[in-house]
């Protein structure tokens, strides 16, 4: 059966990958993901990236059903890590005399990764390469989110092949273009893919958000999730939206718990957050909860409470491996409250104000720390920050 083609002559070879427990072997993934890929069959051929090569079978089948005995001219990577690379050396094998084409950084890791160092057509930012009735012209984004990212442009069909960029977690079940499937679901997952994958990387996202622009763009071919047509506006607004760092109205509350104690504190912080109006807010149990949807309510919503009772003179490790994934994503222009509990010393607290501190958020109301069991004045602390919370963010 031949791939779908989803403009003149751009054939989808992407796959389907619905066995992975964990993407990177870290981030959850209940509704699978798809690694895209693309073969633009013109007087010369070209492959935009490969997928990952758990799926190499299914992908060389759907080339070879496309090229029909031809020959494969180019291979264009415009991300080399393994999700997408993966069957770059056994498509190699297929098509010995297929030009690989990508900038030095590419050719670095093409060498480091699969040992292939011959054959290849090296590219710089705005330089084409034609395949006879069409061009493709070449844009670097750097560190969105590696160093070798690159995009490739089709001025005639007017489609962006944008590696990750605008990419989700989820499976393309039926439909492959945006317009043929409920985008909610991969719009809600978006946020997560953004917040888990890219999230650290927020200028050069927009640098390449601003550089894409100069295109006339129809269509974008991200490497994961939909073919964005429709929809486009939505997929771009979300990530140049994520990449400022801006939020929704809400508070995502992070806590742990061992015995339930710091957990009533943030009971009530939430309680007296929704009295004062707001509607978004989520509640994390962080021993139970997956860092990946905390990433990614941090990434929705605007205020960030922290709570954690004192461990072994720390914070609670859960806490502390959490704020550890935060702080590695950079994240910008929160509100942020905090609170904590102790039995002998307290410690979490000041480590938690100074973890605000660090990552020069503002500081709401008066962080609230409680020793032993909740106490009638630990109550009305814990319902006057959460109200301070809800005016801050009330009042934006
Ligand atoms: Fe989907 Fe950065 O690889």
């Amino acid at each position: 059966m031949k791939p779908k083609e989803i403009a003149n002559n751009i054939y989808y070879t992407g796959v389907n990958d619905r066995r992975k427990d964990l993407f990177e072997n870290l981030w959850p993934l209940p509704a699978g993901i798809s690694y895209n890929s693309y073969l633009i069959d013109d007087e010369k051929t070209a492959l935009i990236d490969t997928v990952d090569v758990c799926y190499s079978d299914v992908f060389l089948q759907k080339i070879t059903a496309i090229l029909n005995g031809r020959q494969l001219d180019y291979l264009v990577v415009n991300h080399m890590e393994p999700d997408h690379s993966g069957s770059i050396r056994l498509l190699r094998q297929l098509y010995p005399d297929v030009q690989i084409v990508g900038n030095s950084k590419t050719f670095g890791m093409l060498a480091g990764f699969y040992g292939i160092t011959d054959g290849l057509q090296e590219v710089k930012e705005g330089q084409t390469l034609s395949l006879g009735k069409r061009e493709l012209s070449f844009m670097m984004a750097p560190m969105v989110h590696w160093p070798e990212v690159m995009f490739a442009y089709d001025k005639l069909s007017g489609t962006l092949f944008s590696a990750d960029a605008f990419g989700t977690y989820g499976t393309l079940d039926g439909g492959i273009i945006d317009e043929e499937l409920n985008i909610s679901l991969f719009m809600e997952e978006m946020i997560r893919y953004y917040a888990n994958i890219v999230g650290k990387y927020g200028s050069p996202v927009q640098k390449a958000i601003q550089k894409a622009s100069a295109f006339d763009i129809q269509t974008i071919c991200s490497t994961h999730g939909p073919v964005w047509r429709k929809y486009i506006a939505e997929a771009v607004g979300a990530y140049e939206r994520m990449s400022r760092y801006d939020a929704d109205c809400g508070a995502t509350i992070l806590y742990g718990s061992m015995y339930g104690h710091t957990e009533q504190m943030a009971e009530v912080i939430a309680s007296a957050i929704s009295a004062g109006g707001v509607r978004n807010i989520a509640l994390h149990n962080l021993s139970k909860s997956h860092a990946s949807y905390v990433l990614k309510d941090i990434f929705k919503y605007k205020a960030v409470v922290v709570g954690s009772p004192t461990y072994s003179n720390r914070l609670f490790p859960e806490v502390e491996s959490m704020l550890h994934k935060i702080e590695t994503r950079d994240v910008k222009d929160r509100i942020y409250a905090c609170f904590g509990s102790f039995t002998w010393a307290g410690a979490a607290v000041k480590q938690l104000a100074e973890f605000g501190h660090r990552m020069k958020w503002e500081l709401v109301g008066n962080p609230v720390e409680q020793k032993q069991g909740i106490t009638l004045e630990t109550f009305e602390a814990c319902t006057q920050l959460g109200t301070d919370i809800a005016a801050r963010l009330q009042a934006q």
